[in-house]
């Protein structure tokens, strides 16, 4: 059967579904595929292999015609795909939580917690400007990591990988906030479930791991960084407008918080994209800023390629998905 994948992506999704003997339609430019082109190369495939930032709706669908069995998803979060028009059309939409992938980003969150704890941007861009000229007892002075409390925002997969890290790797102490209680992992982390609230009161660093869905948009605001102690770093990797990046500049300006690392943006793929009051994520040292990479590692890659691969296989071969998107 007929496959379109929107943008090259590692092989090993591509493997599996060229010996399922489906026939691909792959593009060979490395880039969001044009929705004009997209609307075209669509039409009377059986499956799609889309990626975060191929927008997927009813005109995609009504372009693709009554062929289309499933979208595939290359990606965790499935917040630019229309369910409610898939699921009336009765085609099947899938991501890839490959066990792989938390594990991957949890350790981009790490990284950029530590980053931020231990000034690793701002010290290498020091260094790199030739600017230092001997040891110093206050010279680019951070904080620790060790022994501070973390705050998950959405105990899923990556904000459990996120919590195994900091708890046995960092000795830090855990508290998460989530709609379901999860008393197994309170047992093996020592961890408490606080209202969102509460947790913001309490974090040194406060890690976001939630879908993005209208509940979640705008989730920490001025109210939110208010509440948070003047020392805590907030760390965001899960997207964009779970952030209010307005409300975030002020915080950073008005030095309400610590300082933030960004791997998502709000209007992405613009890093600042409201200049109201003229500031940029950009101009902050306490800022880092990485561009939607948290996944980007070849094995995530190819795990992700992999399940992509293997939910289609498994469609077109009118079994049930693997990871289906819910
Ligand atoms: C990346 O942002 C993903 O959702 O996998
Ligand atoms: C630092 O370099 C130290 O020796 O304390």
């Amino acid at each position: 059967m007929n496959v379109l994948i929107t943008r090259p992506i590692p092989d090993e999704g591509i493997k599996l579904l060229k010996q399922a003997g489906h026939k691909i339609d792959l593009s060979k430019h490395d880039e969001v595929m044009p929705r004009k082109e997209l609307l075209k190369r669509v039409k009377g495939v059986d499956a799609l292999l889309s990626l975060l930032n191929d927008k997927i709706d009813e005109e995609v669908f009504k372009a693709a015609g009554p062929n289309l069995k499933i979208v595939a998803n290359y990606a965790v979060g499935f917040d630019n795909i229309d369910l409610a028009a898939a699921k009336k059309r009765n085609i099947i939409v899938t991501n890839t939580p490959a066990p792989e992938v938390s594990e991957t980003v949890a350790e981009h969150t790490f990284a950029l917690m530590l980053t931020l704890a231990h000034r690793i941007a701002e010290s290498d861009g020091y260094a790199h400007a030739k600017k230092y000229k001997g040891w110093g007892p206050n010279l680019l002075l951070g904080t620790d990591v060790y022994g501070k409390t973390l705050g998950i925002v959405g105990l899923g997969r990556v904000g459990t990988a996120v919590a195994e890290r900091a708890v046995k790797g960092f000795k830090m102490k855990c508290v998460y906030a989530d709609m379901k209680p999860n008393k197994e992992f309170e047992k093996t982390f020592g961890a408490k479930r606080l209202p969102l609230d509460k947790l913001l009161q309490v974090a040194d660093f406060v890690t976001l791991h939630v879908p993005l869905l209208p509940s979640t948009r705008h989730l920490i605001s001025t109210e939110q960084f208010a509440l948070m102690k003047k020392t805590t770093f907030v760390i965001n990797t899960a997207r964009g407008p779970i952030v209010d990046e307005k409300a975030l500049l002020r915080a950073l300006k008005t030095k309400r918080i610590a300082g933030a690392a960004l791997d998502v943006f709000e209007c992405e793929p613009e890093i600042d994209c409201d200049l109201t009051d003229k500031l940029e994520l950009k101009a902050f040292p306490n800022v880092v800023l990485t561009p939607h990479t948290a996944s980007a590692t070849i094995e995530a890659r190819q795990a992700m390629s992999k399940l992509a691969g293997e939910n289609i296989v498994a469609v077109l071969a009118g079994k049930p998905p693997l990871t289906p998107a819910k």
